[in-house]
């Protein structure tokens, strides 16, 4: 279970975000919704280990973030908002590399594996000849090679097409359901947030994003 217990971030005085609390099952999809600017990112480099709060407490699976921190991002896996890929390397050479940095062995078959399970398909083409959706797979698939309890992924969606919107969507769908991993991610399509996610967060008290999914029947937590 991922708990965060009254967290609060400002990086002035204004505070983006301030008291936030809610909890996390395993199998569970999070959406996180708000206004550009609101402290999405902020949130997820927070729950990445990559940033810290001013206050509150954070653990995932009872292990503190405070006290346990290297232990804990072993089981993180977080793709950032800008694509973060070997452009000049292939798709094989790329997940080569980042699992010889990763916690986890995996063989050729097990790598490539992660690829096609996400119809990425390109095992030896160049990463800079690939389209923008298909660096997005890639990061995914770069991710999951460490097999991470808490997925967070910053608008992995993006500026793709609809098809592999979809299929990026109805992947996740199966990595939090069968994998019983926790994935929290940002979007700005409120369909596909409602489509794919057990809840939504909403940052920024922002009445607009209540509106649009206050008949979706989903749990809000509104913040
Ligand atoms: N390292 C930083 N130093 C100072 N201010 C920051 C820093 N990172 C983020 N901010 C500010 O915090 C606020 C929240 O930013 P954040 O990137 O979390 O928003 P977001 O909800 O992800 O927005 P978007 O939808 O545009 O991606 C913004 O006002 C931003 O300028
Ligand atoms: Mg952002």
């Amino acid at each position: 279970m991922l708990d965060v217990q009254s967290i609060t971030k400002s990086y002035t005085k204004n505070p983006i975000l301030h008291n936030l609390s809610f909890s996390v099952m395993p199998g569970e999809i999070i959406g996180l919704v708000g206004e550009n600017g609101a402290g999405k990112s902020t949130l997820l480099r927070i729950l990445a280990t990559i940033d810290k709060p001013d206050n509150g407490s954070i653990s995932l699976n009872n292990l503190s973030y405070e006290s346990n921190r290297k232990k804990v991002r072993k089981t993180i896996g977080y793709v950032p908002q800008d694509i973060a890929v070997w452009e000049e390397l292939t798709v094989k050479e790329n997940m080569h590399f980042f699992e010889r940095l990763s916690s986890e062995a995996k063989n050729d078959d097990q790598l490539k594996e992660l690829c096609l399970e996400m119809n990425l398909e390109k095992w030896n083409e160049s990463v800079k000849n690939l389209s923008g959706g298909m660096k997005r797979k890639l990061n995914i698939a770069i991710t999951l090679i460490h097999n991470p309890k808490l997925l967070l992924l910053d608008e992995p969606t993006v500026g793709i097409d609809l098809k592999s919107k979809k299929e990026i969507g109805s992947y996740l769908w199966k990595q939090a359901k069968e994998q019983k991993r926790i994935i929290m991610y940002t979007s700005h399509d409120m369909d596909e947030i409602n489509e794919l996610c057990d809840k939504v967060i909403c940052i920024g008290k922002d009445s607009f994003y209540e509106e649009i999914l206050s008949t979706s029947g989903k749990e809000i937590i509104s913040i």
